[in-house]
């Protein structure tokens, strides 16, 4: 598909119907995404928690760009191409792990954790380290979440920091503990993953775990009562329930919704599974849930936090990252059981897996067309808008 066969796929798409089966299978609009939506976007990689003591790493890939996610001291966080500036190899091969120096394996390059070259063996008297610095990317943190932005001039970010900010602070994920991370691999496009996520007409069918524990989400019940009472009492405990709505242009959201009566937490007998976390006191903060488009879901209830990041692998593949943050003093077998901390999420995203992957399956065959969304998948609407305008204004330039 060359540039004006994209621009009118583009140009036929029909806000309120799904989109048109080459968006969701070809490579040159995955392509065309990774320019307009991928690189220009602020991206979820991770939390500080993975990375407690200067000198852990981990190494955030997606399509052929990878970084290099390290601590460098109590307070800095860098990205750094994992690329060494003398010959291009890469300078970290594991996964994550923990280095006092970033030391090529190729010809031993040193550099320091901030990307500072400090040793280039046998070169020139006059050769200037200052020159051969690793080359990083913008990075940013709220409130123990990372970002970043692959390119050179970056969207304001302040936006996302304003939405999340006081959702976060009560979490102190700075200070929280890695419970569990997994990681599925979904034959299905991206796309399809964040839909499913953006709406819970799927959920009365889909997920009677989570339509027992959270009240409304089998879309049958008025919750408008029982969300005013419940946002009386979290106002008096200074828990954040202000609405941060996806508007045209904007790419996060925020909200805080009840857990249904006498459910404590995301379980499946609806009890707590941990320490109440952070400035919790309670099992009382409801749920909280966060979304920052492209790539990043967060689930946090009173005793866990629960995140989901995506990434595309290839039109078809898509990469789902989630983890499990606890309380710092947690302690697995005493105060929380990883089995029962994890289960809810690991039944409620197998059966969304599912969902994106059937979904997929029927995509792909001659007979699909785009389909009406009903009024209740109006943040999937919000979704695909958003995407289709990304691409536009990308493909006009
Ligand atoms: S490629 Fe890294 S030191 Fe040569
Ligand atoms: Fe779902």
């Amino acid at each position: 598909m060359d540039k004006s066969n994209l621009i009118e796929l583009v140009a036929r798409y029909k806000s309120g119907y799904s989109l048109e089966q080459p968006f969701y299978v070809s490579s040159e609009v995955l392509d065309t995404e990774m320019d307009c939506i991928w690189k220009s976007s602020w991206i979820y990689v991770g939390n500080t928690a993975q990375l407690p003591k200067a000198g852990d790493y981990f190494i955030f890939r997606i399509m052929e760009e990878e970084l290099i996610i390290i601590r460098s001291n109590n307070e800095n966080i860098h990205a750094h191409y994992n690329s060494c500036t003398h010959r291009g190899s890469a300078l970290c091969t594991e996964q994550s792990g923990h280095v006092a120096k970033l030391i090529c394996p190729y010809h031993q390059w040193v550099f320091d954790k901030d990307g500072t070259l400090l040793n280039a063996r046998m070169m020139p008297q006059d050769f200037c380290h200052a020159d051969y610095r690793l080359r990083s990317v913008h990075i940013k943190t709220i409130e123990g979440l990372i970002f970043i932005c692959l390119n050179n001039e970056p969207p304001d970010f302040e936006p996302i920091r304003n939405g999340f900010h006081s959702y976060l602070k009560p979490y102190q994920i700075n200070n929280s503990k890695i419970a569990s991370i997994k990681r599925y691999s979904l034959n299905a496009n991206w796309k399809l993953v964040a839909e499913n996520f953006r709406e819970c007409y799927h959920c009365g069918g889909a997920h009677p775990e989570y339509c027992k524990a959270v009240v409304g989400a089998n879309l049958r019940e008025d919750t408008s009562l029982i969300q005013k009472e419940k946002e009386l009492i979290w106002a008096e405990k200074g828990l954040c329930t202000e609405l941060v709505e996806v508007t045209p242009g904007t790419t996060s959201y925020a909200v805080r919704y009840p857990l249904r009566q006498d459910v404590e937490s995301y379980s499946l007998d609806g009890k707590r599974v941990s320490i109440p976390m952070g400035l919790h006191t309670d099992y009382d903060a409801g749920v909280v849930g966060l979304v920052n488009y492209p790539n990043f879901w967060m689930d946090a209830v009173s005793d866990y936090i629960w995140t989901m990041r995506i990434i595309p692998v290839s039109a078809s593949i898509t990469d789902v990252e989630f983890c499990w943050l606890v309380d710092e003093h947690a302690l697995e077998g005493k105060d929380y059981n990883l089995d029962e901390l994890t289960k809810f999420w690991e039944i409620t995203g197998d059966q969304d897996a599912k969902l994106c992957e059937n979904n997929f399956r029927g995509i792909q065959t001659s007979g699909y067309q785009p389909g009406p969304y009903a009024a209740v998948e109006d943040q999937v609407v919000n979704f695909v808008d958003w995407c289709v305008e990304k691409l536009r204004v990308g493909l006009q330039q």
